[in-house]
């Protein structure tokens, strides 16, 4: 049994078709879990009536709690062992679902996958390519769970029903972060589709739920960027008292011992801290942080030693340097010396 769900908001003019679609593609056997968020345009009337037909549940909220969180709902709803996760509106193709099903049924998640050969997106901006590169970027650069998954943002997945159940939604919308998460499926395989245009109603998404999303991440992440930038501050102190103390030293030397000092203390704090849970060898990781940050540590050095030149107090000067530095570090860092 297959348990397709379809989280919706304003989908009355799309859902009738979806149905139709997915009975011709599964026949038997299949069950289709609705779950609306108090929609304002009849969209449950419809499904009720859908329901009179077809193999339809209808799950109903009193709000608007987003894509996510109705995901989850309609999972302790559903009766089959693998559920099938899709949008209303017809972007997800329904014919794709049985084979995204049967991949999960061999215990996989599936994932129907834009960027894989194949897949593909219909009549984009380049303005929307761009931010949904970006945030698949930012996702797989952030989750080494992500990592396995070319579309990790997809809203069109099968898995089982137990993962999808337990799920804590930690975003409004990508979900199948949270599956990665949360579930670590132990294998996925991706399925190419051209996500295609919505032809009637409108897209809930907008430029507001980027913030959402970037929320989500360092959820998921567990604040690792923060933490690491926080670490980055702690160092900076470290090295202003290693200037101080050899201050009669010129700077080319004392911002050098300064930079080595602050680099091992950093190191030292992000392996306890920030990278925790990732079993790093000591002394091997400590050899990789000072391959990883050189490029940071180097622009750091060249730009202290040239302000101080150009007559800019040392401090300020080191201060200014590792800001130059910090960005090329932290994705140095989370791409080798914390990779699992
Ligand atoms: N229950 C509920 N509650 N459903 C919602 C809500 C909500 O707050 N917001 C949106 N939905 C439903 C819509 O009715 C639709 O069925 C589906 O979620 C997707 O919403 P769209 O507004 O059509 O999203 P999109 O087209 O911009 O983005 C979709 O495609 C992305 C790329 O594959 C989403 O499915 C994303 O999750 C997906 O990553
Ligand atoms: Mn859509």
């Amino acid at each position: 049994m297959i348990s397709v769900i379809v989280p919706t908001y304003n989908e009355a003019e799309n859902i009738r078709e979806l149905v139709e679609r997915l009975h011709k593609a599964l026949g038997s056997n299949y069950e289709v879990v609705i779950v609306d968020d108090n929609s304002l345009d009849g969209t449950v009337e419809v499904a009720k009536s859908l329901a009179k037909k077809y193999p339809v549940k209808v799950v109903t909220r009193k709000n608007r709690l987003g894509l996510s969180s109705a995901v989850a709902e309609g999972a302790k709803w559903a009766s089959g062992d693998v559920v099938v996760v899709m949008d209303a509106d017809l972007q997800h193709p329904p014919e794709l679902v049985p084979k995204l099903a049967e991949i999960a049924e061999r215990g996989c998640l599936a994932v129907a996958s834009r960027y894989v050969k194949g897949g593909g997106v219909r009549g984009w901006s380049l303005y929307r390519r761009i931010v949904s590169k970006g945030a698949v970027f930012l996702a797989r650069l952030l989750l080494p769970e992500a990592r396995a998954v070319r579309d990790p943002v997809s809203g069109f997945f099968a898995y089982s029903r137990e993962c999808l159940a337990q799920i804590k939604p930690t975003g409004l919308y990508k979900i199948l972060l949270d599956v990665l998460v949360q579930c670590k499926p132990r294998c996925v395989v991706e399925v190419p589709y051209i996500f295609g245009l919505r032809t009637r109603g409108r897209s809930k998404l907008g430029t507001r739920h980027m913030l959402d999303y970037l929320r989500q991440l360092l959820r998921l992440s567990k604040w690792r960027p923060l933490k690491f930038a926080a670490v980055g501050a702690s160092g900076v102190f470290v090295a202003w008292a290693v200037l101080y103390l050899l201050s009669p030293l010129p700077p080319y030397l004392s911002v050098a011992a300064a930079i080595e000092t602050s680099l091992t203390s950093n190191y030292l704090l992000n392996r306890l801290w920030t990278f925790a849970e990732r079993k790093t060898p000591a002394l091997i990781g400590w050899l990789r942080y000072h391959v990883a940050t050189a490029a940071g540590n180097a622009t750091n050095y060249i730009t202290t030693l040239a302000l101080n030149i150009l007559g800019v107090w040392v401090y300020i000067a080191y201060l200014i340097g590792v800001i130059a530095g910090y960005a090329v570090n932290y994705i140095l860092s989370e791409l080798t010396v914390f990779m699992t």
